[in-house]
């Protein structure tokens, strides 16, 4: 069982909103942050699978959400910078505990913060083009993108839980029973 997140989101104090040159705006480092430094720690309450979708309906701006396992859900609260997150295919953090993005590398000040969406996704139907600009750039991330073996070998236990828990399944022999 994971623990359950924080009541509210923390961002290292170095992090800005700033224009993107990969999508609106994303999540900037006025200063270099060495490998594995914890960068943003989402927080927030979990919710069942309707209650989210009731949230969704509702219509009441933009729910900022993980998925946790397979019927719950992280929201965030409303308006926390950790949302600005933009995605990119060879990403400067990525998911060091359930709930943080941890840098990858050792990053520069002024870098943008990107995180592959694919380690927290794992909806059938997400589909994004992607204009991250980066050499090992997919074109488009998808919800199945968490199956792909290169992926898998690329990012190790840096998943989200639930995804991380299909990986593991995914290896599993299955029984002939
Ligand atoms: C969580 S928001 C990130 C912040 C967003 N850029 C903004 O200005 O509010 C996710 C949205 O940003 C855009 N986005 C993020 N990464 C992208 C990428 N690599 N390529 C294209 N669009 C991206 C997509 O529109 C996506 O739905
Ligand atoms: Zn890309």
């Amino acid at each position: 069982m994971w623990p359950p997140p924080e009541p509210d989101c923390r961002l290292h104090p170095a992090v800005e909103v700033r224009p993107s040159p990969i999508a609106g705006e994303g999540l900037f480092t006025r200063v270099s942050l060495p490998a594995g430094t914890a960068v943003s720690c989402i927080g927030g309450r979990l919710v069942p699978g309707n209650e989210l979708r009731r949230l969704l309906r509702a219509g009441a701006g933009y729910v900022d959400t993980i998925t946790v396992t397979a019927d719950v859900h992280l929201v965030l609260p409303p308006g926390r910078p950790n949302g600005k997150g933009n995605h990119g295919c060879d990403p400067n953090l990525w998911w060091s505990a359930p709930y943080t993005l941890a840098a990858r590398r050792d990053i520069a000040a002024g870098e943008e913060l990107t995180n592959d969406y694919a380690t927290s996704t794992g909806e059938e139907d997400f589909v994004m083009p992607c204009r991250c600009g980066s050499p090992l750039c997919r074109g488009s991330v998808t919800g199945n993108d968490w199956s792909r073996p290169d992926l898998q070998r690329r990012y190790g236990d840096h998943w989200v839980p639930d995804l991380l828990a299909r990986i593991h399944a995914s290896r599993r022999p299955r029984s002939s029973s």
